[in-house]
């Protein structure tokens, strides 16, 4: 019933589901909030739930048997494992695509051949299940030119090879089993230049409502150096000139696209479409498509969305979803992720976190908890690479970025490590 409060289930770490928490208890319609696993960040805001967020039939029977009115699912993994199609088929709306639709991140090759029938321009490309015959393309193809792994590899299965040595280690490296299952079949595609930028979209299947856009750094050092992360930090709105009207309409027509394309197939998308696009010179080129909200992308477009997220949420599921529903103003925001000294390799975990609450304490500061943990002696710790993300919103850009660094300042954890030129890009017209 319309109005009524619904108990919620998220599942996920991350600190894209610490944004999702927050922007969901800010909604009048959320009741009671769970979430499986959740991190060290999420204590306060809702129960942390032991159960394998992974296995359709353990999430669809505990939301059953807890009256759970909305299951969110923040991460790729459970939504490949086809866990949206278990909550539902359990008459639980759920938000996040069924297993089939999934296949838009889970394979690149699925991904490709919709875009290939929606006339969608993406790289070029050929896939391949051997690696004879893929070795010696690349051979003949020469480089520049980029490696995929085709299933899911946590961001890792991919090579931008600039010598044809790199390209043909990178083959090797897949199908050598470095990737696992993932790597079983190799996309090698045509590299693209130009700015990257995403873009996340909502839809139920049939309206697609566009977020802002945003920008994230995937390397790990100042200067774009290094080798690629999970994202180091990122803001939003991307600025005019780094993304035209035109480039932006052309990146919405493409996500409403695919989506028409996948029901026309048969397949509702329902959920969250992340566009990765690279603004070629022939205009923007689909990278990537994943099947669920960006990591830190999340960081920034939620803070800066007006929307009651559990009304959206259930619109997705239910098939009524409205472009009103969303509206945005005219603010900024950065975000700043503190990583474990070693990140993307290997790091230390444990270390004691302080300073959050004196980081809080600046005006529209908000730390999403990611690698966290409490310890048996009650402090807060670190657990992962990515620790914390800091996001500041303000009214201009400069003024976002010097208080997401101020904030940053405030936090300490022995290994604290981050890049210093988040943003930049914005600032150069
Ligand atoms: P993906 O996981 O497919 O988005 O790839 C991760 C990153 O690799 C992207 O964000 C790009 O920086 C880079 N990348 C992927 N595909 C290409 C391409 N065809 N040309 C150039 N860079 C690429
Ligand atoms: N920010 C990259 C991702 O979420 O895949």
């Amino acid at each position: 019933m319309a109005n009524e409060k619904v108990d919620i289930l998220l599942l996920g770490s991350g600190g894209r589901e610490h944004a999702l928490l927050v922007k969901l208890a800010e909604s009048p319609r959320a009741g009671r909030l769970y979430v499986a696993p959740g991190n060290g960040g999420m204590n306060g805001l809702a129960e942390a739930v032991s159960l394998d967020e992974n296995s359709p039939t353990e999430v669809a029977a505990w939301a059953r048997d807890h009256g759970i009115g909305l299951v969110v699912i923040g991460p790729e993994a459970p939504l490949v494992a086809g866990v949206a199609d278990a909550v539902r088929s359990a008459g639980i709306p759920c938000f996040g695509p069924n297993g089939n639709a999934a296949q838009m991140e889970g394979s690149k090759k699925f991904a490709k051949q919709v875009m290939s029938r929606a006339g969608v321009p993406t790289a070029a490309y050929r896939s391949f299940t051997d690696e004879e015959p893929c070795l010696e393309y690349v051979e003949r193809v020469g480089a520049p030119i980029v490696i995929k792994a085709d299933g899911l590899a946590a961001g890792k299965g991919v090579i931008v090879a600039k010598t044809t040595e790199q390209a043909l280690e990178g083959v090797r490296e897949c199908f050598s089993g470095a990737f696992g299952e993932a790597g079983a079949t190799v996309v090698v595609e045509e590299m693209l230049d130009g700015p990257e930028c995403s873009l996340l979209a909502l839809t139920d299947g049939k309206t697609v409502v566009p977020l802002a856009t945003a920008q994230d750094h995937k390397r790990a050092l100042d200067g774009d150096l290094g080798p690629n992360t999970g994202g180091m930090g990122v803001y939003s709105p991307v600025p005019e000139h780094l993304v035209s009207a035109d480039e932006l309409a052309a990146m919405v027509d493409i996500e409403e696209r695919v989506v028409a394309e996948l029901a026309r197939e048969g397949i509702t998308y329902s959920g969250c479409l992340y566009g990765g696009f690279m603004l070629t010179a022939d205009g923007p080129k689909v990278l990537e498509f994943n099947a669920r909200f960006g990591d830190p992308e999340t960081q920034v477009v939620l803070p800066r969305m007006r929307a009651d997220l559990v009304e959206v949420f259930l619109a997705c599921d239910a098939g009524t979803l409205s472009a009103d529903m969303v509206s945005w103003g005219d603010d900024w925001a950065v975000d700043v992720v503190l990583t474990s000294a070693g990140y993307p390799g290997s790091y230390e975990k444990g270390k004691v976190i302080t300073g959050i609450e004196r980081a809080e304490q600046l005006p529209d500061v908000t730390v999403y908890h990611a690698g966290t943990a409490i310890n048996e002696r009650g402090e807060l710790v670190t657990a992962g690479g990515r620790v914390l993300g800091v996001t500041a919103v303000a009214p201009t850009f400069e003024e976002a970025r010097r208080r997401a660094y101020e904030a940053c300042d405030l936090i300490e954890f022995e290994g604290k490590t981050l890049r210093t030129d988040i943003g930049m890009r914005a600032l150069r017209g």
